[in-house]
Formats: structure tokens, C-alpha cells, sequence
């Protein structure tokens, strides 16, 4: 497995921290107008590779997002911000955390759309898995989500063995 030691270095919430800016266009939306979900999600997914490639310093995959839901509708011209950041690390994966909010640029004012949590595994070239380092939380609300990953982890870890035991009943 190729390891960089430097690269293994713990570091802060802050370093992974990115945002994505995306103004939605007419081929982003459904004959309404409606950004469609499709295309938010794959904002949320390259807004998240972003703070995970910050953190790790390496190639990723995506190996799940978790439930979403979409709070209010978005629509063509307006201006989506997507905040990421790597709430934890474990041995080769990352939680990343996205937020997303929509920002009305004549009022100035922001409304939340979305978040998700999604998991990405580190790898190398090859696509082999590669170890990540490990994340420091500094605030309150980084220690809240640094503990969150954690039962988020063992929660859905759980849900796919269940999965997995009943696809094997069948
Ligand atoms: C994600 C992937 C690398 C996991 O590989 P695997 O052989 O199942 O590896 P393991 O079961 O040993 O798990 C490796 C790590 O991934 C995590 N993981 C695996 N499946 C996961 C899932 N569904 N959700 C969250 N984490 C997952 C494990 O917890 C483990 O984390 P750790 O090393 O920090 O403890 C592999 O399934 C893969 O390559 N999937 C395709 C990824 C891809 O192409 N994504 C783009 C979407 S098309």
C-alpha cells in the first residue's frame, strides 16, 4: 500500500473546507424551471470530492451518499453555494458534510436547500485503498459532527449488513 507519511498528518476541519458556486442555467432544469434533483446531487457529490481530495491529499471514489432531502425548490438564475467539509476520518474513508443554500443576489438573503452526508474512500492510481489522515475538530459544531460520524458510520454499517442478511434469505 503506498503511503506518504506527511500525508497521514492530522489536520483541521478548516483545511478541508471548499465551496462550490453554481448559477443554475436552463438545461439544469425541468420544463417549470425547477433545478432538478439529478443535477443537485451531482453538485453535492463533486462539492464533497472536493473536501475529501483537500483532506486527503489523494484520488477518491464515492462509496455513499445518504438520504436527501430537497427543502425548497430552486429555480433558473438563482445562485447555489455548496459548502463541504471532512467531518471525520476513519482508515481509508472520510465523512464529508455538504450544505447547501441558495442565495437571492438582488436581497442579499440565503435560504438552506439541502444537506447530505456522503462517504469517500481514498485511493491511489491504481484504485487501490490508501489510509487518510486523521481530522482535527476545533469548534463546538466540528466536535458535534465529529461525533455524528462516528454513530452515522456504525449506524449505516449496520443497515448494510441487514441488507445483506436479507438479500441472502431470499
Ligand atoms: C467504496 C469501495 C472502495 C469500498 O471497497 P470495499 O472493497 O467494499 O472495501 P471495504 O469493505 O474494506 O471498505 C473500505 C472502506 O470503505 C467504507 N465503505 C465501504 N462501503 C461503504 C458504503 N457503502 N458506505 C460507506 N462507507 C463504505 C468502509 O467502512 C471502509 O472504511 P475504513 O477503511 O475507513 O474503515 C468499493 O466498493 C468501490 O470501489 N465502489 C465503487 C466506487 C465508485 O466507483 N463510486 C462512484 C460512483 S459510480
Amino acid at each position: 500500500m503506498e503511503q506518504n507519511h506527511d500525508k497521514l498528518r492530522p489536520r483541521p476541519v478548516s483545511d478541508s473546507k471548499s465551496e462550490m458556486i453554481e448559477l443554475v442555467l436552463p438545461n439544469d432544469t425541468n420544463p417549470l424551471g425547477a433545478l432538478l434533483g439529478g443535477r443537485l446531487m451531482h453538485w453535492i457529490d463533486l462539492a464533497g470530492a472536493l473536501a475529501a481530495h483537500r483532506h486527503s491529499h489523494s484520488h477518491t471514489v464515492t462509496a455513499s451518499m445518504d438520504h436527501i432531502d430537497f427543502l425548497v425548490p430552486v429555480h433558473v438564475g438563482d445562485m447555489v453555494i455548496l459548502q463541504s467539509a471532512v467531518n471525520r476520518a476513519f482508515n481509508t474513508s472520510m465523512e464529508v458534510g455538504v450544505r447547501v443554500v441558495v442565495e437571492n443576489y438582488i436581497t442579499g438573503s440565503h435560504q438552506k436547500v439541502a444537506s447530505a452526508y456522503l462517504t469517500f474512500v481514498a485511493v491511489d492510481r491504481h484504485g487501490r485503498r490508501l489510509k487518510v489522515p486523521p481530522v482535527i475538530p476545533e469548534t463546538e459544531e466540528e466536535k458535534r459532527r465529529y461525533d455524528g460520524a462516528l454513530r452515522r458510520r456504525e449506524a449505516s454499517k449496520a443497515e448494510r449488513e441487514r441488507r445483506k442478511a436479507a438479500r441472502g434469505e431470499e
